[in-house]
């Protein structure tokens, strides 16, 4: 792998012991997946921030580091809100050791968002941008539909990035691993949770294809591919995809290894399979919910009383630059958590079945958290919380 002087010089400790061993890992995954060169980033989000995750080793080769990043950096959710946690069920114990580690991140210099949509609160990326993001509902975002490029990082290679600035250049930063693998022709129109059922599916076959699809009808939100792309990510691990007229283009021309054909059967099918009946607990915003979703959430809560925990789950940023809306989810008993969510929280443990409007949640609730999970419509969810279902 081609090193610049300076880089070399960080390679070889010059500007000392930690910007050294987070070069060491930058070179040892371009050499791994033969980068040429490392390219700068112009934005970093960090997984590897819950205590759940990460635990005493974590926490302890994060507090170990020295030095500030050098590029805008933020964080995945944590294990709690950070302000709430005890409503949340937290234990005071785990409630200490996950501020210690946002307080390792803080010293770093680190924006202290935790969400898995930076997306909706700063601007961190734009076509053709260089990034090293984690999460990946965010890297399938940033890739599919902002047109930036960015591998799905693992903890320590995005803050590896965040301190020197650079990634290595490999994989989705290239122009021949975005071409499409996959043609999917959609025969239905799809609404919401569809796209999350849709992903679910689509994530199961083409594992880490990249799709590109043919939906009929009505142009989906950027809600609905935020749900599309975090359930592809989850069932399989897709970190690009497209949409005909809706998403970038691919570059160049391609040819699709195979056709796959997906309709209202299939999708119904994902309900049918996993269904909220029974469920204890009722979770929303899988991806963080946006200023829209909160919106929608409130505006069906409005003069209700919830029968059972319903949590929704959004960045703090989201959640204080809109007070009615959470003041009416929360009028009905429903609780507005922020900088967490039901997968990374140890919180979600306590309860037998959850249901979910997210089929990345439906993966990775019982996945993760040993979570059973139901998936249906945000209207459906609701019901269940209000007990009509
Ligand atoms: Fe975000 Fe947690 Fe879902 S990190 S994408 S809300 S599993």
């Amino acid at each position: 792998m081609y090193l610049s002087r300076e880089e070399e010089g960080i390679y070889q400790g010059e500007q000392g012991e930690t910007l050294r061993r987070m070069m060491e890992i930058l070179v040892a995954l371009g050499d791994i997946y033969g980068a040429e060169t490392l390219v700068p980033v112009r934005s970093v989000q960090i997984a590897g921030v819950s205590y759940k995750n990460i635990g005493e080793a974590g926490l302890e080769w994060i507090s170990d580091l020295q030095g500030r990043v050098v590029v805008p950096s933020i964080l995945n959710p944590a294990g709690m809100d950070l302000c709430r946690w005890k409503e949340m069920g937290i234990e005071e114990e785990f409630a200490l050791k996950q501020k210690e580690t946002i307080e390792a991140y803080r010293k770093l210099g680190v924006t202290i968002d935790c969400t898995c949509t930076p997306y909706q609160i700063y601007d961190l990326a734009g076509p053709g941008d260089h990034l090293a993001w984690s999460e990946s509902s965010a890297v399938s975002y940033a890739n599919s539909v902002i047109g930036a490029r960015t591998n799905r990082e693992g903890g320590p290679s995005a803050l590896a990035a965040a301190l020197v600035g650079k990634t290595a250049l490999y994989g989705y930063h290239l122009d021949e691993n975005r071409r499409p693998t996959y043609l999917v022709e959609v025969e239905a129109d799809l609404q919401g949770s569809d796209y999350g059922a849709l992903g679910f599916l689509v994530g199961r076959i083409v594992k880490d294809g990249v799709p590109f699809f043919r939906l009929p009808g009505r142009r989906p939100s950027a809600d609905e591919l935020k749900a599309l792309g975090a359930a592809m990510a989850a069932s399989g691990s897709v970190a690009l995809y497209y949409v005909e007229n809706v998403t970038p283009a691919p570059p160049g021309l391609w040819q699709p290894e195979e056709t796959i054909r997906l309709g209202r059967k299939e999708i119904d099918e994902v309900y049918a399979q996993y269904p909220g009946g029974g469920a204890d607990a009722v979770a929303l915003g899988c991806p963080h919910c946006s200023a829209e979703e909160l919106e929608t959430i409130a505006g069906l809560l409005q003069g209700e009383k919830v029968q059972k925990v319903l949590w929704v789950c959004t960045a703090r940023k989201i959640a204080n630059a809109h007070p009615d809306q959470v003041a009416t989810i929360e009028e009905s008993g429903a609780r507005v958590f922020c900088d967490t969510c039901m997968v990374v929280s140890p919180a979600t443990e306590r309860f037998g079945k959850m249901m979910t409007s997210s089929g990345k949640a439906l993966v990775y609730l019982p996945g993760l958290a040993g979570v059973q999970a139901g998936i249906g419509s945000l209207k459906e969810c609701i019901d269940v919380a209000l007990g009509r279902r």
